[in-house]
């Protein structure tokens, strides 16, 4: 298994490039089960995620040609497709649960196995299932798939009881072959959500209200191919936005959308951060500061501050002159990270869903385990502002979300290296 080790108290300088969004690359790719000829996503970052979505499409049936050097994949689902997930790819990246809306509209039937819960929460899909039934599915439970059918799906209106990332996207991608107008209200606002919107206008379907909490769309009875380019992945952008604020010297991140992390810019000035954003919301140039101030953080919906970031903004609050607090309303276990902090000399307690960091003066590197993919990000962050060597060790978690993130630190200075134990 590969390791990092990272000797702390480096300056960062010079420029990092924020890839392509993971989370608006996965639900994209299962829009190109909707159409029949050639579709190509570009930008799409080089992750074990987005590799394990491609492969799952390709053992359906579909050609799929993934230029990793390119960044590029074109996914040709002509047929005959086999409209099924398996467990074993299922259980190992739970957004392939994003396949089932895509199959039932195009082929009338999706066997998909149920993802079960992870690491940070027990993540439920029946907000997805109660849409499909909505719009006129069939769906059973047996022995741990999903098992749904249709004679035609109809558009239909929908009221989700809570704003879900993936069953927004299941059900507009649903919707987009329906027959008639589907409206989705309480739905999700994230920019991973309005990329997807594009491309679906852009295959015929036309869409209104992504971004907003009401979304309608006019499903096709047939639908072109797209070719797209994913926005820039805005959880990539706030974790070096994050770095910069530790050991900017200065740090310029570019391709980021300073738009898509408001909430987390907005609490980086509120701790002291001079955060310089051109005017084209494209390069956002940091310096480090000699000393955060305490914060209370409770993570939303977007465009509230996003759960896939507390732990890395975690990782800064330890070293804040006074107590700060960050309750996590999202994800039921997401503290994965606070036994690791801990390991490196923070002050942590968590109480229920609320964390409390008492700022200590600074870090200490040991070796600490990766639990999961934000909880590794924090951790490296960690280890850059730790007095000596900090070893993460597990970093196959940091692989599926973060395209090569050792190399890239190394490039603006830090000293950190990848390695097998
Ligand atoms: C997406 O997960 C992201 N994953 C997650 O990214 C992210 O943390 C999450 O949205 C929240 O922003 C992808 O986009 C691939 P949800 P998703 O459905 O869609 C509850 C990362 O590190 N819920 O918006 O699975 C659920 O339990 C990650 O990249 C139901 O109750 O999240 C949670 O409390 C991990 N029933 C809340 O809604 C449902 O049917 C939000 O979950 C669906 C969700």
């Amino acid at each position: 298994m590969d390791a990092l080790r990272i000797r702390g108290g480096n300056s960062l300088r010079g420029e990092l490039h924020v890839s392509g969004s993971k989370n608006a690359s996965l639900p994209i790719l299962t829009a190109a089960l909707l159409a029949e000829g050639e579709s190509v996503l570009t930008g799409a970052p080089n992750l074990v995620d987005v590799c394990t979505l491609a492969t799952l499409i390709e053992q359906m049936g579909a050609k799929v040609t993934h230029d990793e050097d390119a960044e590029e994949i074109r996914i040709s689902a002509a047929g005959p497709i086999n409209a099924e997930a398996p467990y074993e790819l299922v259980r190992t990246m739970r957004a392939s649960i994003l396949v089932l809306g895509p199959l039932l509209a195009r082929f009338g039937k999706a066997k998909v196995s149920l993802p079960g819960g992870c690491a940070i929460g027990a993540r439920p899909i029946d907000q997805h299932l109660k849409g499909l039934e909505r719009m006129g599915a069939h769906i059973e439970i047996e022995h741990g798939y999903v098992e749904a059918t249709t004679k035609g799906l109809v558009g239909a209106e929908i009221v989700f009881d809570v704003p879900t990332v993936g069953g927004t996207e299941n059900l507009m991608l649903a919707a987009s072959l329906a027959r008639g107008t589907t409206v989705l209200r309480n739905a999700a606002r994230e920019p991973e959500i309005v990329d997807l919107a594009k491309v679906i206008s852009s295959m015929g379907a036309e869409v209104e209200g992504a971004g907003t909490e009401k979304i309608t769309i006019h499903g096709q009875s047939q639908l072109q191919p797209f070719h797209h380019c994913v926005v820039p992945d805005r959880i990539e952008f706030g974790t070096f936005l994050v770095a910069g604020v530790m050991a900017g010297d200065p740090l310029v991140v570019c391709g980021g959308i300073a738009d898509h992390q408001a909430a987390l810019i907005d609490k980086l000035r509120n701790l002291g951060a001079e955060i310089d954003v051109d005017e084209a919301n494209r390069r956002t140039t940091l310096k480090r500061i000699e000393r955060p101030s305490a914060l209370d953080i409770h993570t939303a919906p977007y465009p509230g501050f996003p759960t896939d970031m507390q732990a890395q903004l975690m990782a800064l609050l330890c070293v804040a002159n006074g107590t700060s607090s960050v309750s996590e309303r999202i994800f039921e276990n997401r503290f994965m990270h606070v036994a690791e902090l801990n390991r490196l000399g923070a002050s942590i307690k968590v109480e229920g869903g609320k964390a409390v960091i008492r700022g200590v003066e600074r870090l200490s590197g040991t070796t600490v385990m990766a639990t999961d993919l934000r909880a590794s990000a924090s951790l490296v962050l960690a280890g850059l502002l730790a007095d000596g060597e900090t070893t993460v060790r597990r970093i196959y978690h940091l692989d599926r979300g973060y395209q090569r993130l050792g190399k890239k630190l190394r490039g603006v200075g830090a000293d950190i290296e990848r390695f097998s134990e």
